[in-house]
């Protein structure tokens, strides 16, 4: 990509690829065809499609462009998440939870760790014992059993996104009451419970910090619209606070990004709400430095944070970056970010960004989905050409990204 000015017109959003791959999994908890609207063409997709193949799903796309996922009866379906899935993607333990729930039983291989670090899943096996299942660990594969799952009060460590979506997931069928406290308040778990509830099952309260659940004694297949994403709302709202401009983001809930807006507020990026989505224009010369500080929602999540060191880096001012929610510190793309010129000190889990005027544009690498955009967002104003390879990370969760981004006036290509 190359610089090519200020950025008009409008970019239409895809559905949230983190509610998406939840609302899939839960699928497997009722029998019959689940029809699934808005779920966007990204690999993450199609690997949790080949994931539940593999356990006997069919997943197809209907004429319409939605996703239609067909559940045989219990005795036709494997609860088995095999490695060479559940390594390509983490994610896959969300299928857990709904294993357990159906069938009593589920062997998931053990995730890895990734380019940000391990991610450990002790929150998420800690409230399925407490929901009465019991795991057996050999080979590097959590053979997991419930009889019967009953109805628990547990309350997370740490506000958890995939422990209260496996917990959630797993309660449905629970038999009694489930309480999760210290929930998870992202919107796609309020997405993951509209889902499991226009299913049949009893939650309440997701999308604040305490989700209570009536199990019930079976669920029905279902039809649902993932609601838009977020995260790449936020990268094309880094877009043109970079390269300036106006843009109209079709689709884009600003009620999902409180805090995000009210930053890039204060750095100088105008943001409203309109009737097609969200409206943003940089009309100042330079952004605005500011400090952030990622935290669980409705802080700013921490998918946007490469994205606002992106911002930072070009930025009028210093901007101090803390990251809170991930222990490992996610500060892989600096380095590459470096290497275009900017000015960044890391410390632990902090960043100090020092704006400077001028990026320049040179090869860099893409280490995981949201570094390798704000690594393009970067492209988009550094002098000269950059080249962002691995890119293949860029689609497991964006779709076609550089056609959205030459819509609005930007100059790149995908080679
Ligand atoms: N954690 C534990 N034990 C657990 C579970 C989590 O210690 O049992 C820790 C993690 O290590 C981390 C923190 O708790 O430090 C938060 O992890 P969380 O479980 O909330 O994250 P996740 O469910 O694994 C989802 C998104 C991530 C996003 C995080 C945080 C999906 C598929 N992934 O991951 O998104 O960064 O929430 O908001 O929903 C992405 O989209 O690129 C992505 C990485």
């Amino acid at each position: 990509m190359r610089p090519a000015g200020e950025l008009s017109g409008s970019v239409t959003l895809q559905g949230a690829k983190n509610s998406a791959l939840k609302l899939m999994a839960a699928t497997l908890l009722a029998e019959g065809e689940h029809v699934l609207r808005n779920v966007p063409r990204i690999t993450d997709v199609e690997i949790m499609s080949e994931l539940l193949t593999s356990m006997g799903v069919d997943v197809r796309r209907a004429p319409d462009g939605a996703l239609l996922l067909t559940q045989p009866g219990l005795g036709a379906c494997i609860p088995e998440a095999p490695y060479e899935l559940v390594e390509r993607m983490r994610a896959s333990i969300v299928v857990l939870g709904p294993l357990l729930a159906r069938f009593g039983r589920a062997r998931v291989a053990l995730p890895g760790g990734d380019n940000f670090g391990s991610r450990p899943i002790d929150m998420h096996l800690r409230g399925l014992e407490a929901l009465g299942a019991t795991f057996d660990f050999a080979h590097g594969v959590i053979e997991a059993r419930a009889d019967l799952l009953m109805g628990a009060h547990i309350v997370l460590d740490f506000p958890s996104v995939g422990a209260t979506e496996n917990l959630l997931m797993a309660a449905v069928l629970a038999k009694g009451t489930t309480i999760i406290d210290n929930a998870a308040r992202e919107p796609e778990i309020a997405d993951l419970a509209a889902f499991l509830n226009q299913m049949g099952a009893t939650v309440e309260g997701a999308g604040t910090s305490t989700v209570t659940v009536e199990g019930v004694d079976r669920l029905g297949a279902a039809e649902h619209e993932v609601i838009p994403d977020r995260i790449e709302a936020a990268t094309y709202l880094a877009a043109v606070g970079v390269a300036g401009g106006e843009i109209i983001i079709a689709g884009a809930r600003p009620d999902h990004m409180d805090m995000l807006i009210h930053k890039l507020g204060s750095m100088g990026l105008r943001v409203a709400e309109v009737s097609e989505g969200v409206w943003a224009n940089r009309a100042g010369r330079r952004l605005t430095a500011v400090d952030v500080a990622t935290l669980p929602y409705p802080g700013v999540a921490t998918d946007y944070k490469p994205l606002l060191v992106a911002m930072l880096s070009v930025a009028e001012g210093v901007g101090v970056v803390t990251e809170n929610v991930f222990a490992s510190s996610r500060y892989a793309y600096v380095a590459e970010l470096q290497r275009m010129g900017a000015d960044i000190t890391l410390a632990e889990h902090h960043a100090v960004v020092r704006g400077v005027a001028h990026l320049s544009g040179a090869p860099v690498k893409a280490p995981d989905i949201r570094a390798g955009a704000a690594l393009v967002v970067a492209g988009l104003v550094a002098e000269g050409e950059t080249v962002v390879s691995g890119a293949h990370h860029l689609d497991r969760g964006y779709e076609d990204m550089a056609a959205k981004l030459v819509g609005v006036g930007a100059d790149v290509r995908r080679v």
